[in-house]
């Protein structure tokens, strides 16, 4: 089997057990542990000089292999394009997109200092797989450099409609450089549409031209179903699972795990949550809303200021309905280990998943599996997560309709037993299609098939 070489910015120890990193990290882990390779990334440290030389650890068949940012390259190229101008635009915040030249520079040449320390590493039968917006251009850094090998690339986020796309200054040169992928995966076939429609209505007038384009197609990334049941199920008996399932006093448990994230749509959901108690006040006192909300990306202004924003729609919301022996909403911005949250999913009546835009969204997925199947909890799911497209047997909301999640809460917490089995069976065998397996394997297969992209830069001259 060919080595598998994995690029993304957040590479994951081998001992990593915390959500810090997302759901993809998690993923990618297991891709390598069975294939064996390297994991080639940023090692997460900002200094003063970065070296050029990436560092290497090995731990069994897997080596990983980082490379520091400096403050200025962190800046532009973390802080500033991938998480203040790609991932807004991405995820149809236009009006949060804040597009400086400067950032984008700096964008480039950290792909090209990536790809230059990657060039090293490789050799010819490895097959190079690639993911998400931090890393579009790398491969067509890599084939100026002469790598001739199959590279993919996964985005994990969603993929704008063009007419958004269109908003983003030199959005050319970015379409462009994805021409030099053999095979690109989206979430689902919306986005894979978008991709292939900005593709088609983008001349390649910029940058070296490709004589050949990248195959593109939907891969919708899953979990392992059984893996995160049998956790869940072991989880739901340890020390803090216990100690949570005691605080409830017998009170039903909503819960919601997201970074802290614009795109995850808290503010309308903490407003859901209080319509849910204005509104149904039969559930005052019955119900308890946890929301694990760990910080993320506080470097960037936007993710301080939703921050602010949460942190007084919690008080204010419990200000007005707490009584002394409760508290309606728990709002923690802890980290809290893989194992931990698989328990308490399994001891909530109602998973709360309602980003205003998501690639896929491996929580509303984990929910599902960590229920026990006796006696299940109803997902409650925004139509704009990546999930939605695949899980049609959970509630469904606009997560801008405030009332109507509040309706969709209460007939969560009031569905009789029958109606809560027959949808967690029909959600458990649509997950079971696509599961991580199905996911990797998928990818690679057809990454495998991929008509070839030429080895090298192409000018148009020459052709
Ligand atoms: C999302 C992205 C990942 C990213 C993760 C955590 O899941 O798709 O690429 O690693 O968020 O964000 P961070 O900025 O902390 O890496």
């Amino acid at each position: 089997m060919a080595r598998l070489v994995i690029v993304s910015n957040r590479v994951a120890g081998p001992r990593e057990r915390t959500v810090r990193a997302g759901g993809v990290a998690v993923a990618l882990r297991e891709a390598l542990r069975r294939q064996g390779g390297i994991w080639f990334g940023w090692s997460g440290d900002v200094v003063e000089a970065a070296a050029s030389t990436p560092h290497l650890h090995e731990s069994g068949a897997v080596t990983t292999a980082t490379l520091d940012l400096d403050a200025r390259d962190h800046d532009d190229f973390y802080l500033g394009y991938a998480n203040a101008t790609l991932w807004p635009l991405f995820h149809y915040r236009l009006g949060l997109m804040d597009f400086r030249r400067e950032a984008f520079a700096g964008y480039l040449r950290v792909n090209e200092r990536f790809a230059a320390a990657l060039v090293p590493l490789l050799r010819p039968d490895d097959v190079v797989w690639i993911h998400d917006y931090h890393f579009i251009p790398l491969a067509a850094a890599l084939r100026a450099r002469g790598v001739a090998n199959r590279i993919g690339f996964f985005l994990h986020i969603p993929f704008p409609a063009p007419e958004v796309l269109a908003t983003l200054p030199d959005h050319e040169v970015l379409i462009e450089a994805l021409r030099a992928y053999d095979l690109i995966g989206l979430q689902t076939t919306g986005d894979a549409e978008a991709l292939a429609a900005a593709m088609a209505g983008t001349q390649a007038a910029v940058g070296p031209a490709w004589t050949t384009s990248p195959t593109i197609a939907s891969f919708p990334i899953g979990i392992d179903v059984d893996g995160f049941a049998e956790l869940a199920e072991q989880a739901v008996q340890s020390r803090e699972s216990r100690q949570l399932a005691a605080s409830l006093a017998g009170r039903a448990l909503v819960i919601g795990v997201d970074r802290l994230d614009y795109s995850k749509g808290l503010p309308l959901r903490f407003d859901a949550f209080e319509a849910l108690l204005a509104g149904h006040p039969g559930h005052r006192r019955r119900v308890t809303y946890l929301q694990i909300a760990p910080i993320s990306r506080g470097g960037v202004p936007e993710y301080r200021k939703l921050r602010r924003e949460l942190d007084q729609r919690a008080g204010r919301i419990n200000g007005r309905y707490s009584d002394v022996d409760w508290t309606p909403i728990r709002y923690l911005n802890r980290v809290s280990s893989r194992a931990a949250l698989a328990g308490y999913y399994r001891l909530s009546r109602v998973g709360f998943v309602t980003p205003i835009r998501d690639g896929m969204n491996l929580v509303a997925k984990e929910f599902i599996a960590a229920q026990d199947p006796a006696d299940p909890g109803v997902l409650v799911l925004s139509r704009f997560a990546g999930a939605a497209a695949e899980l049609e047997d959970a509630l469904i909301v606009n997560p801008m309709d405030v009332e109507r999640v509040a309706a969709a809460l209460d007939r969560a917490l009031t569905m009789p037993l029958a109606e809560r089995q027959e949808r967690w069976r029909r959600l458990v065998a649509a997950m079971r299609r696509n599961d991580e397996a199905a996911w990797r394997n998928g990818f690679l297969a057809a990454l495998d098939a991929a008509p070839r992209a030429p080895g090298g830069v192409q000018s148009s001259s020459a052709a």
